[in-house]
């Protein structure tokens, strides 16, 4: 039986096993998936000792998304751009590939609730790992724009530059933010603290989607900021994290599960 696994430290909170377990059962393979918590200074020997046995992938989380970017023996173009994996196949030639599928599992996310983000104005918040790993995929769907706004002022600008030649991006300052967005995103590690970005309401209309990365049980400190101001569509990362685990899962085993019914679950299974 092939094996994979998620690899991070801490790792007893992943629901990783239960969305892989969910995919493996609804498209009938034959495999296992496991959390395994790696030592912080013993990533690679985990891996090399998973990876010498039944392993045939993994997920990678917190906080080994970098370490694991230097252990791929080859990255695809996407990961490359993220400058972090999440991602690990290895091939039938003994070849360890690193991907990072965080991205494609946002667009998932909101193609499952019909949102189009072409010609959109799309506004991103925050400029570290968690925003990096998404830009590209975001560039990909060519909207009208897209701003990225930082508390760090200088971190958005040096994350833009990464980024520009893939589209038109621009790095705006909290208080210079101007107009109105399609969309909202929250990449920021604030909802962590019941903190909220400090950004003016009057950039969300009704119709402006809004979605916070981050999820838990209950609704995060930014989701609930925006409905006070009138959003309609409030999403959280519940949905990417499905999505990401399901491009994961088609990497390995060339074939895309369905995600709403085991987002569906999981959101129960969260409640509980
Ligand atoms: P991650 O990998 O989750 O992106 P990170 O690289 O540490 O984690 O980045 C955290 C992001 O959240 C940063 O953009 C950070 O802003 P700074 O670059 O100014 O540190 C942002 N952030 C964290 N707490 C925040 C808060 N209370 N308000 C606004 N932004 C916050």
């Amino acid at each position: 039986m092939d094996h994979y696994a998620v690899f991070g430290n801490p790792i007893s909170h992943s629901k990783s096993p239960f969305i892989h377990t969910l995919f493996a059962q609804q498209t009938a393979q034959d495999m296992s998936y496991t959390a395994i918590e790696a030592p912080i200074d013993d990533f690679e020997k985990t891996l090399n000792h998973f990876f010498k046995h039944t392993g045939k992938g993994c997920n990678i989380t917190l906080p080994f998304k970098i370490k694991a970017f230097a252990y791929a023996q080859k990255l695809t173009p996407r990961a490359k751009l993220s400058g972090a994996v999440n991602t690990l196949k290895l091939t039938d030639d003994g070849l360890l590939i690193g991907d990072n599928t965080d991205g494609a599992g946002l667009i998932l996310d909101l193609n499952n609730h019909h949102i189009d983000l072409y010609n959109k104005r799309i506004l991103l918040l925050g400029a570290g790992g968690a925003a990096r790993g998404v830009c590209g995929a975001l560039l990909e769907t060519q909207p009208k724009e897209l701003v990225i706004a930082n508390r760090t002022h200088t971190k958005a600008i040096e994350l833009a530059s990464i980024f520009d030649t893939y589209g038109t991006v621009n790095a705006v300052a909290f208080n210079d933010l101007f107009g109105t967005f399609d969309i909202i995103i929250n990449s920021t590690s604030a909802s962590l603290k019941g903190e909220v970005p400090p950004i003016s309401s009057t950039l969300i209309l009704p119709e402006t989607t809004i979605y916070d990365m981050m999820y838990s049980d209950k609704a995060t400190a930014f989701n609930l900021w925006a409905r006070k101001h009138g959003a309609r569509l409030i999403l959280d990362g519940l949905g990417m994290l499905v999505g990401q685990a399901a491009e994961s899962f088609a990497l390995w085993r060339g074939l895309k599960p369905g995600s709403a019914q085991v987002l569906n679950k999981l959101r129960q299974h969260l409640s509980t």
